[in-house]
């Protein structure tokens, strides 16, 4: 197919087809309807041409509903009430002395469970325990501690290199993060989390996804992330392509502390330019003098996320993408992916903390009566189910998919009109075709794609100086992945 077949659509069709509308009084109810908006949002119309078709949200097929309607808010909820009933789930707290009380005896449910699940996969779902010990840091590990990992890995079926992780923390932390005696419920600091990686583990153990799926529980993230560093450290020495990641912490509720509900948003937060260290000084050179610093691998997997999740069937009326790592003074698990240059991590929170119901002893307020404590009586399940949701076709899209292209360059060697770019083809089987996207400089998502066929260049009738340009590939499946951001010369 050529480049210069173009379909031709514009903005002003949009605005009537906008499905989630409602009053701007939050910044994320006002993205709500730029998110609708956006994917056919042109601030500058009708400048530059707009060519190619107008990209809008990918909606599951019949396999994906099915999937999507098997999550049960009973089953987290569950999930949740059996790892709260430890006491505590401190990393420092008794590994091997106790059944039924301390992070041993989570880590050993956590497992159970897991294999339990695994077994309706005809054994492509192995459970593992990957575990190191820690030394005293003189910080937040007061003496040698154990720190393990329960890792559910489903094999795939035609990409088996490629990874997709999903991760949620089973430990938890009081006032002091280093007291490990305090009740700890840890309901939504993390067991949410860890129940979305348990029910999805699940759901996803009796199908057949293209491309390896992780389920993974972690431990330490309370002290200094050191769970998911040695996990992320792991596959990094096994030269595994982690081709995305995704941390759930604290997304077990829809209420913040005034009482605002906003049961329909989820934050995703992407990172912009990659961990110091991680990227050559030549790219980060060439970002300087053509941009590209908010087209990070973990944007456009936001960008995917938001096309390919945000719709009725999850429930999400509104993915609230944040082009920041993480909330101030906060941190989280996709860090250390991030570092080990694992650049499509990403993590998803609940919209509006309460900040009395985490990190807090659980105790009533002795002034204003409060009741404070990370308590599951706190949580919406349907929230945590559809953040479930949200994560399970954001991860069988990005599977089902084939790998994004790799070597994606422009040619900046002449002065021209048009663009042209250069790709390298992927090992895969199943490719359709590319896309070239692009979006107007200002434009939060990507507006337009232009099929350009089966190929490794393509020039398109729009000038590389005006707009953002990205290549995706398509599966004969119909299946796309995430773009790869195609302003670097070669
Ligand atoms: C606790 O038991 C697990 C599993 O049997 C073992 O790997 C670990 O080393 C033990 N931890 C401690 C602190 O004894
Ligand atoms: C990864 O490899 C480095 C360098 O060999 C080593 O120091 C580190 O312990 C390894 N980490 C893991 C988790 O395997
Ligand atoms: C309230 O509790 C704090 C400790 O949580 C204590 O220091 C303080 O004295 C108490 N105040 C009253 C009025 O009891
Ligand atoms: C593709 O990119 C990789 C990583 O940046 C690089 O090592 C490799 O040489 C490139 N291959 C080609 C053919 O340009
Ligand atoms: C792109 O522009 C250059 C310079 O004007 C021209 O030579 C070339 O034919 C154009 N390519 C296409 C495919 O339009
Ligand atoms: C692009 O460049 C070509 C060749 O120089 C010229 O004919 C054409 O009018 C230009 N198009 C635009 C939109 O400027
Ligand atoms: C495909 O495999 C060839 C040969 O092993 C390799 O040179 C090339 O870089 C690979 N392409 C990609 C996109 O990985």
């Amino acid at each position: 197919m050529s480049a210069l077949i173009l379909l031709s659509t514009f903005c002003f069709l949009l605005p009537s087809l906008s499905a989630y509308p409602s009053p701007p009084t939050t910044p994320w109810r006002r993205q709500v309807d730029n998110t609708i908006l956006s994917f056919n949002y042109c601030p500058a119309a009708p400048w530059p041409t707009r060519e190619g078709y107008t990209i809008t949200s990918r909606l599951p097929d019949s396999d994906l509903q099915a999937a999507l309607a098997e999550i049960s808010a009973s089953n987290i909820k569950s999930y949740i009430s059996d790892l709260v009933s430890f006491g505590t789930r401190h990393t420092l707290s008794t590994q091997n002395s106790s059944t039924t009380y301390g992070i041993g005896a989570a880590r050993d449910y956590i497992t159970d469970k897991m294999r339990t699940f695994a077994f309706a996969s005809s054994g492509r779902m192995t459970v593992t325990v990957p575990s190191y010990t820690q030394p005293a840091d003189g910080d937040r590990v007061l003496f040698p501690v154990r720190i393990a990992d329960i890792v559910a890995t489903l094999r795939g079926s035609e990409t088996p290199d490629r990874y997709y992780v999903i991760s949620g923390h089973y430990d938890t932390r009081c006032t002091d993060p280093n007291d490990y005696n305090c009740l700890s419920p840890g309901a939504d600091d993390d067991a949410s989390g860890v129940a979305v990686s348990m029910e999805l583990a699940r759901i996803m153990a009796t199908r057949n996804p293209r491309s390896t799926l992780v389920f993974a529980a972690v431990a330490g993230e309370e002290q200094n992330l050191y769970g998911s560093n040695f996990l992320a450290q792991t596959y990094k020495n096994a030269s595994v392509n982690v081709a995305g990641m995704f941390t759930n912490d604290i997304i077990g509720s829809s209420t913040g502390p005034d009482g605002t509900e906003e049961p329909h948003t989820i934050r995703l937060f992407a990172q912009g330019l990659p961990p110091a260290g991680v990227e050559s000084a030549a790219r980060a050179a060439s970002r300087l003098i053509v941009g590209g610093e908010n087209d990070s691998p973990a944007r456009e997997l936001g960008r995917f996320i938001v096309e390919t999740a945000q719709n009725a069937y999850t429930g999400m009326k509104n993915i609230a993408l944040i082009y920041r790592l993480d909330r101030y003074l906060r941190g989280g698990d996709h860090l250390p992916f991030l570092r080990a240059g694992y650049l499509s991590s990403v993590r998803f929170t609940e919209p509006i903390e309460d900040y009395r119901h985490q990190h807090q002893n659980v105790r009533i307020d002795n002034v204003t009566g409060e009741q404070y404590g990370d308590l599951e009586e706190f949580l919406d399940y349907d929230f945590i189910a559809r953040v479930g949701r949200v994560n399970l076709a954001a991860m069988w899209s990005l599977s089902e998919a084939p790998a994004a292209p790799a070597n994606v360059s422009i040619d900046a060697t002449a002065l021209t009109n048009n663009s042209t770019f250069t790709w390298l083809p992927g090992n895969e089987t199943g490719v359709a075709g590319y896309e070239v996207v692009w979006r107007p400089s200002v434009s939060p998502y990507w507006t337009h794609a232009i099929p350009v066929g089966l190929v490794q260049r393509a020039t398109v009738q729009v000038s590389k100086d005006d707009v953002v340009f990205g290549v995706r590939a398509v599966g004969t499946n119909g299946y796309k992945s995430p773009a790869v951001f195609a302003g670097f010369p070669g």
